[in-house]
């Protein structure tokens, strides 16, 4: 069922959450792939009733970034979620989440503000004010639907802890259901933004799932100085390739490591043809 307003959804909620019935949430910005797919699938195992949310939320965008070009493509989404089992996809336009259309800034707007030390590093360093677009949706989201769980991939992995920051922080009552990174067979990370890739950008962007492997191999032979193992990472790098960022941080809060150990994931961000990408790995 496609719905497009507020208060339909919180209509059919209603009913089921007077029937007893459990909810799952799998938040979206659409051009569903199969990573999304996965998501889907877990809440529709896990929970009675599933919405998908479509949604290019335009207040996690910073200036300059791809708001835009984003690709839409709701009609195939709908089908997906369809055949995976969702009941409902909820596709709002940006009015009706945002009626105040000219006043998305947080002077006019109410924020939620994750803390500067999950978001002054990695991915929101460079995208200033992102993480304060995802929290702030995110919570109407969860406002909007009152799941009981709600899914995200670890492909975004500063997003997953930053929104289980949000959850903790402000007692907000959903589980939040972690799920794996989707790769492609040659280990390419599933994301929507592939699809800016050309073939020869999509081989140039092995790169970073090769790097994060490579690193993993070093590790479980017994290296855990992390200036080694970002040297086995430099040299892989060519002139196709330019990295923003390599970065070895604890699992739960984000804090530099001194040296790898078993609590450590790996964080890159690099650009192909002027595409962002980004990737993650567990040691
Ligand atoms: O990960 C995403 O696709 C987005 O950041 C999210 C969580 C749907 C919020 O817009």
């Amino acid at each position: 069922m496609l719905l497009h307003t507020i208060a339909e959804v919180r209509e059919q909620v209603k009913e089921w959450k007077k029937q007893g019935l459990t909810v799952g949430l799998v938040p979206t910005m659409g051009a569903l792939h199969n990573g999304h797919k996965s998501l889907i699938e877990k809440s529709v195992a896990k929970c009675d009733k599933t919405v998908v949310s479509v949604f290019v939320n335009p207040i996690q965008f910073c200036p300059g970034e791809d708001l835009d070009k984003y690709p839409r493509t709701l009609d195939e989404d709908t089908k997906l979620c369809d055949t995976i089992g969702a009941d409902i996809v909820f596709a709002p336009s940006p009015a009706e989440m945002y009626p105040d259309a000219q006043m998305l800034s947080n002077d006019f707007l109410t924020y939620v503000i994750p803390p500067f030390f999950y978001v002054n590093k990695l991915c929101g360093k460079s995208r200033v004010g992102h993480f304060d677009g995802v929290c702030t949706v995110v919570n109407k989201l969860f406002n909007i639907v009152q799941p009981d769980f709600a899914f995200f991939g670890e492909k975004d992995r500063q997003q997953l802890i930053i929104l289980k920051k949000m959850v903790k922080d402000l007692n907000i009552p959903v589980d939040i259901i972690p799920c794996p990174i989707v790769r492609e067979e040659s280990g390419l990370a599933l994301s929507s933004r592939n699809k800016y890739l050309s073939a020869n950008g999509k081989k140039e962007a092995l790169v970073l799932s090769k790097i994060l492997n490579n690193i993993k191999i070093c590790y479980n032979k017994g290296i855990k100085d992390i200036n080694a193992l970002k040297e086995t990472a430099y040299s892989m790098l060519n002139e196709n390739h330019s990295l923003e960022y390599l970065e070895f941080r604890d699992k739960n809060n984000l804090e530099e490591k001194e040296t790898a150990d078993s609590d450590t994931i790996v964080f890159i961000a690099l650009r192909v043809e002027d595409v962002r990408l980004i990737d993650n790995i567990e040691l």
